[in-house]
């Protein structure tokens, strides 16, 4: 059965908090109120979420990218986690958010903070997440680069059995992102990266399952993988994606 009935205007509540769905350009949507959360996710991901929430509970969650909080609250309320950690690259930061933060233990947020700032993912795992990271939903930057990073810095961190989440991989395939004045024009498709991924998983042990919506897709750990360099940990200098087998063959970006 549906947890989340949404109104005409894009309005539901859970778990005692409202929220507004605004899909608006970003300059025009709503800031979140003391009334309800302005959350950018159309029904297809809130029903997502809905449903890994029937049978997936992890411990912890780290979200990347927080805009007015609506998305924080949600996964908050529809997978009630022990712990739950956030950064957002804009100064912020949201009243609302941070009321609803101050009220609860081990919920924690980070403006300011990019998605690429790998010492401090690894201390907020660490220090806020105690070591108990379950599962990550990226809906920050879409970049290749950055999504990336977040992913070469998280996915070791994240227990076994844990869940990745990349939002909007496929925008460099959308009809609107075509022309050279396009958003994104100059940047790497997203889309390279899950290539990436899905040679690790064809490479290693480290990955269960790769599953695949136009709008977003997870990455499930493999039980058995653990910490360790060899099982998906970084070297200091190396990454994730040097374990990839390719019988010595390049492949370029797009
Ligand atoms: C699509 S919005 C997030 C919407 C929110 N998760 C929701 O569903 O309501 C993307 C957010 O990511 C932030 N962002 C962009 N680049 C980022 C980066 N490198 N690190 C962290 N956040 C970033 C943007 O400022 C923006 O607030």
């Amino acid at each position: 059965m549906n947890r989340i009935a949404i109104g005409p205007g894009g309005q539901f509540s859970l778990g005692g908090e409202n929220f507004v769905v605004d899909m608006s350009r970003k300059k025009d949507r709503r800031p979140s109120t003391s009334e309800a959360f302005t959350i950018v996710k159309n029904e297809a991901y809130l029903r997502f979420y809905e449903l890994l929430a029937s049978t997936f509970s992890p411990r912890a969650i780290l979200e990347l990218g927080i805009f007015q909080g609506g998305s924080y609250v949600l996964l908050d309320k529809l997978f009630n986690p022990r712990r739950m950690s956030a950064v957002e690259i804009s100064p912020g930061p949201v009243a609302s958010l941070l009321r609803y933060v101050a009220g609860m233990e081990d919920r924690f947020v980070h403006f300011s903070t990019s998605q690429s700032d790998r010492k401090t993912l690894e201390q907020i795992v660490r220090d806020e997440l105690a070591d108990e990271l379950d599962l990550v939903v990226d809906d920050a930057s879409h970049t290749y680069e950055q999504t990336k990073a977040s992913f070469e810095v998280l996915f070791p961190l994240l227990r076994p059995g844990g869940i990745y989440v990349i939002e909007d991989w496929s925008w460099a395939h959308h009809p609107a992102y075509q022309s050279a004045d396009a958003p994104f024009a100059k940047r790497y498709a997203l889309s390279n990266l899950l290539f990436e991924q899905i040679m690790l998983m064809g490479s290693t042990s480290l990955i269960a399952e790769i599953r695949v919506w136009k709008f977003l897709y997870l990455i499930r750990k493999a039980e058995a993988a653990f910490a360790g360099f060899g099982v998906g940990q970084n070297d200091e200098n190396g990454s994730i994606f040097d374990q990839i087998l390719s019988r010595g063959r390049e492949w370029s970006l797009i």
